[in-house]
């Protein structure tokens, strides 16, 4: 995916931050509330407004579920021990080495090079820990920061298609773009 806004590789964090990925639990259940019910997320997130704090509750009962399974691993994202947001593999296959990937950061922590960087850890733990090989996702072609996000880490477009049934019903008839890397070509 080509960009014409910024050729940068790298956004920096603030200098002496430091995001770590921390296994998602029910005592993020409230920061998920408070910071996912926004209509600047829910605009490019398949959730309905309002987000309540039963919907936030059950959403990380279910990812702790998929932890259990080995299908899922949602992290929380926390700058300097404040949680900022979440990213998430789901659908994870290690029989084929596939999975995908979710994420989003609090509106008022947007542009700082968090996605970015919790996405590149996000990918070491796939690689590492799990022996996953190739990483999807789909992108709304209208998220242009998410696609920046996914580009930053070495992510190409893989398809393009107008959403009928393959994503949420939320965003049908959204034109989508299926992205993918290949993690044995990443470095980490
Ligand atoms: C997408 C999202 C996670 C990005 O989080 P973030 O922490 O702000 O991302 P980063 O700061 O790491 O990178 C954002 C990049 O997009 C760029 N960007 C932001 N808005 C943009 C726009 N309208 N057009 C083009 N680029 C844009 C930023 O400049 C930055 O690129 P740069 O580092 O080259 O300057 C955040 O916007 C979000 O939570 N959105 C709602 C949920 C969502 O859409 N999740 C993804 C579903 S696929």
């Amino acid at each position: 995916m080509k960009s014409k806004r910024k050729s940068v590789q790298e956004p920096s964090l603030k200098e002496g931050c430091e995001i770590i990925l921390i296994p998602l639990e029910t005592g993020h259940s409230s920061f998920i509330y408070k910071h996912l019910n926004h209509k600047k997320i829910a605009n490019t997130y398949p959730i309905s407004l309002p987000y309540t704090l039963k919907d936030a509750q059950l959403y990380v009962a279910h990812e702790i579920r998929s932890r259990q399974r080995e299908t899922g691993y949602a992290f929380a994202i926390a700058l300097d021990n404040q949680f900022v947001g979440v990213c998430a593999l789901y659908d994870v296959n290690k029989l084929v080495g596939e999975a995908k990937l979710y994420y989003w950061v609090a509106v008022a922590f947007w542009n700082r090079g968090i996605a970015t960087h919790a996405l590149k850890k996000l990918m070491v733990f796939a690689k590492n820990e799990l022996k996953i090989s190739c990483l999807k996702t789909g992108v709304l072609e209208r998220n242009m920061a998410s696609r920046r996000v996914l580009e930053k880490n070495g992510f190409i477009l893989e398809d393009t298609l107008k959403n009928i049934t393959e994503y949420h019903a939320k965003f049908i008839g959204e034109q989508i773009l299926e992205i993918k890397v290949d993690l044995q070509e990443q470095k980490a």
